[in-house]
């Protein structure tokens, strides 16, 4: 799939297409979630995600995101930015509409973790948890392969 955006961009979901060193290079160093981590466990959780989608300019990638799923109950979006000289622009609302709302996983339960872009996925239909059970999480063990 690609799809043709307004002002040459474009989103592409296949995985072959994405430039593993600019993704790994804004998770590892610039974004608030998965600063330190390894090139390996970056190229790792793309081999290991079901659906991901990148978007190009001029053909070099300028945002990302992956969406982890069973295929049948749940899936999970992660990963998501779009690098700052192209942000205000609509392109992190299409990245979001075409991995959740366009692909195959649309019906499902999805879930995902956010400082701050509540609004953004508010226009997807995602609900902050009120929640009364409680969320819990385990965290990476270290001395892992790849972390
Ligand atoms: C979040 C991000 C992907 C949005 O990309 P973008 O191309 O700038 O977004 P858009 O231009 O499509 O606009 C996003 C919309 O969501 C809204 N929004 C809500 N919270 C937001 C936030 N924290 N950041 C950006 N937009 C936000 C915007 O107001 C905008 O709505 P509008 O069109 O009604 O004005 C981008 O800002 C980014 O990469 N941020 C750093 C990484 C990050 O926080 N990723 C999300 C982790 S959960």
């Amino acid at each position: 799939m690609v799809r043709e955006l307004a002002g040459g961009y474009e989103l592409d979901d296949d995985s072959r297409r994405i430039d593993v060193d600019v993704v790994h290079r804004y998770i590892s160093e610039e974004s608030y979630w998965g600063k330190g981590r390894s090139h390996a466990t970056v190229v790792a959780s793309i081999e290991g995600s079901q659906r991901v989608v990148g978007v190009y300019h001029a053909g070099a990638l300028i945002g990302f995101a992956r969406a982890v799923t069973d295929r049948a109950a749940f899936a999970i979006l992660l990963d998501v930015f779009v690098l700052s000289e192209h942000r205000g622009r609509g392109l992190g609302v299409e990245l979001v509409r075409e991995i959740v709302d366009n692909g195959p996983y649309r019906d499902l339960r999805w879930w995902l973790g956010t400082d701050d872009a509540q609004g953004l996925y508010a226009k997807f239909g995602f609900l902050e948890l009120q929640l009364p059970a409680v969320a819990m999480q385990r965290a990476a063990q270290l001395g892992l392969p790849i972390r």
